[in-house]
């Protein structure tokens, strides 16, 4: 028997991670039921391949990598510049001004927001409800003290920061927010990033659906120039060009972030990855620069109305039937009021029961989920017909 001590704060997660959880269900469904067509609509993984200008990229970065004046190594610390320069690229194409230096280049945004929390201290943290539950996990983990943002139907599900106490706070904002599929106006950003900067509060910005948005919201948290002294973001390749399996993303540290001790968070971060992470490798960080050429943004885009097509079948079926529904707009996912009054877990379990459709429960997203229930659109077009079909005969 060891003798050591483990991490108490582990004991305050619920048991398993929430789309561990659900996988856990279906796999138990799928034993007792062998010849189940289960439709997965539960986890927000794109079923597309990846476009093909990555694909080409990434075929030639192997090439490279095959001959001895092409080979390389380790990739520098943070990325590649050419990677650097064309998310760079990227923020400039909606008008906002990044510079290569400040883009730290990772394997996930689910990476960088858990990882984040190393370099804070004990700060009171601040996480909408509900929310990408990754936030609320990697704060527990570190004894964090939480508050809850809630967002319901009367806020948009947008939290605001009016009424809160002028204090430093740690802020998790996520735009267009998952699993609801709201987003944040350019003034209600600069109402938050007013506050920030007020409070002397760091905002942690999730923009892993900003390629979503179809209207003139903003892309960028530094769309408001000064959050460059109270933001990070975090951004990802894995829904706006399939990198689910392959694997890259970004976060941005501008070196305007200092503590009053003078602390840069850039430097904290540069460290903490340098000594804990290996970096992307090449061959994918050639492909991830290749999805933002041009070319690659074209296709990518194309993905992207083909997913939002499949949201907006899924909508109009909620819309037939009377059901409360957010999202699908801007968002890959809908965000469905239960029927019948029915519990998140309840609704879960009865879809899955009844007609082999498996979702994402809205209470796995916080307390202020419960009685909603999330449908993903990165389905096939078939499944995503076929479930439609399922939905009409059973709600
Ligand atoms: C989700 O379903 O919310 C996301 O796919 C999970 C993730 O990106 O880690």
């Amino acid at each position: 028997m060891m003798k050591i001590k483990t991490n108490e704060h582990y004991s305050n997660l619920k048991q398993s991670y929430l789309f561990s959880e659900i996988a856990k269900r279906v796999q138990a469904y799928k034993t007792a039921h062998p010849d189940a067509d289960v439709i997965r609509l539960g986890i927000g993984d794109v079923t597309l391949p990846l476009p093909q200008t990555v694909v080409e990229a990434m075929h030639r970065a192997v090439d490279e990598m095959g001959v001895q004046e092409t080979f390389r190594g380790y990739a520098p610390d943070f990325g590649y510049d050419f990677l650097r320069q064309a998310i760079a690229g990227h923020y400039a194409s909606f008008g906002v001004t990044v510079s290569p230096e400040e883009i730290f280049i990772s394997d996930g945004a689910k990476s960088d927001v858990g990882n984040f929390v190393d370099i804070l201290g004990d700060n009171t943290v601040l996480i909408p409800d509900p929310v990408y539950p990754v936030y609320l996990d990697s704060n527990l983990m570190s004894g964090r003290t939480v508050r809850f943002l809630t967002g319901n139907e009367e806020n948009g599900f947008l939290p605001m920061p009016d009424g809160l106490e002028e204090m430093p706070y740690v802020i998790y904002l996520c735009s267009p927010n998952n699993p609801t599929g709201a987003l944040y106006s350019l003034d209600q950003l600069r109402q938050w990033v007013s506050f920030a900067n007020r409070t002397g509060s760091l905002i942690i910005y999730d923009a892993a659906y900003e390629a979503f948005i179809s209207g003139t919201e903003p892309h960028s948290v530094y769309a408001v120039a000064e959050a460059r002294t109270c933001a990070v973001e975090i951004c990802s390749f894995s829904k706006t060009a399939g990198f689910t399996g392959t694997r890259c993303a970004w976060t941005v540290v501008p070196p305007e972030l200092k503590t009053v001790d003078g602390v840069s968070l850039q430097a904290l971060w540069g460290r903490r990855q340098a000594t804990k992470f290996n970096w992307v490798p090449y061959i994918v960080q050639r492909g991830a620069e290749a999805a933002l050429s041009e070319e690659g943004m074209h296709e990518c885009m194309e993905h992207i109305s083909y997913y939002m097509e499949n949201a907006a079948l899924l909508a109009d079926l909620f819309r037939k039937k009377g059901i409360t529904f957010f999202g699908g707009v801007s968002s890959p996912y809908i965000w469905l009021k239960c029927p019948g009054g029915m519990k998140s877990w309840e609704f879960f379990d009865y879809l899955l029961n009844r007609v082999q459709i498996v979702g994402t429960p809205g209470e796995g997203f916080g307390a202020a989920g419960e009685g909603y229930f999330r449908l993903t659109s990165f389905g096939s077009r078939e499944s995503t017909v076929e479930a439609v079909r399922r939905l009409d005969a059973l709600l």
